[in-house]
């Protein structure tokens, strides 16, 4: 950890990079974690253009029920910790595979939502954009008549181009990118790591598939290891 230290107090430029690991002290179950999401729903039929398409009404609750739960979700210190470091000038660029937004609720600010957001929806036939999910959540429907979703990037469509370019750039200069509760298995995005030059840490419960190409890595709760690091920060 100590030479972990050094790195962040010398770099100018650190890009952090979140998933669903990183929601889970908040409450927010992840996907591939033995309690994951998609152990008890194949993505296959709710998390595609596909299942909007041929099964709206299974489609409609899977993400009611996602917008329903975060209500009194609250971001956990983890993210107060990474919105400090931003603050503080530490941290340049952050973005997310996260939908919650508990990065911006914890004060983080310009972060790429790079799988979009389930806050706000819209229309899947004329892309009205709805700024929260109310008409989504009760008749679902768009004045025009089609049906509505929220503004989650579901599998197979394109990532948000801006969101996307940012953190390519972000990257690519970055002296150090945090990888943080996040198995890396979804394409585009676990193609970042290897787009930098600078320092790559992984911060995960669990190793990942490709997690040799780190050069540091911390096994445990996010929450508690970025608390840790902060503690030793000047
Ligand atoms: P994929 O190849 O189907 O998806 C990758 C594409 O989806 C990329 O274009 C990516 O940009 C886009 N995408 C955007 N937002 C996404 C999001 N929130 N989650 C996932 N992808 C998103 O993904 P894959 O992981 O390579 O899966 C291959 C096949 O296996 C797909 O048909 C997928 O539905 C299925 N599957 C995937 C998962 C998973 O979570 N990755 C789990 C079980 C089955
Ligand atoms: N601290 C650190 N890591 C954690 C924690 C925690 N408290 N809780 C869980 N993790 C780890 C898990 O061990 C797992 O390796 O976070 C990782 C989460 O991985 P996934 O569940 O695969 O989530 P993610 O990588 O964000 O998935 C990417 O796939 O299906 C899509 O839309 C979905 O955007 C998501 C994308």
């Amino acid at each position: 950890m100590k030479n972990v230290i050094d790195w962040i107090q010398q770099a100018t430029s650190i890009v952090v990079l979140t998933g669903a690991g990183m929601s889970t002290e908040s409450g927010i179950p992840d996907f591939r974690s033995k309690e994951g999401r998609w152990q008890q729903v194949n993505p296959l039929t709710v998390a595609t253009v596909e299942a909007l398409k041929s099964n709206y009404a299974l489609f409609q609750s899977f993400y009611r029920a996602r917008i329903q739960a975060l209500v009194d979700v609250t971001p956990h210190n983890g993210y107060y910790i990474l919105a400090k470091w931003q603050q503080q000038k530490r941290v340049t660029h952050i973005a997310t595979q996260n939908v919650d937004r508990l990065h911006q609720k914890a004060g983080a600010t310009h972060v790429s939502e790079l799988h979009g957001n389930i806050e706000t929806t819209r229309c899947q036939s004329c892309g009205k954009q709805y700024d929260d999910a109310t008409r989504f959540l009760n008749e679902a429907r768009c004045t025009c008549g089609g049906a509505l979703r929220p503004n989650v990037v579901l599998f197979g469509e394109y990532l948000p181009e801006e969101a996307w370019e940012k953190t390519i750039q972000a990257i690519r200069h970055a002296d150090i990118v945090f990888v943080i509760g996040t198995s890396l298995s979804v394409y585009p995005v676990n193609q970042l790591p290897s787009m930098t030059t600078g320092k790559l840490i992984y911060i995960n419960l669990e190793p990942a598939s490709n997690d040799q190409q780190f050069d540091a890595t911390f096994y445990g709760k996010a929450g508690e290891i970025l608390a840790q690091l902060d503690e030793l920060l000047l």
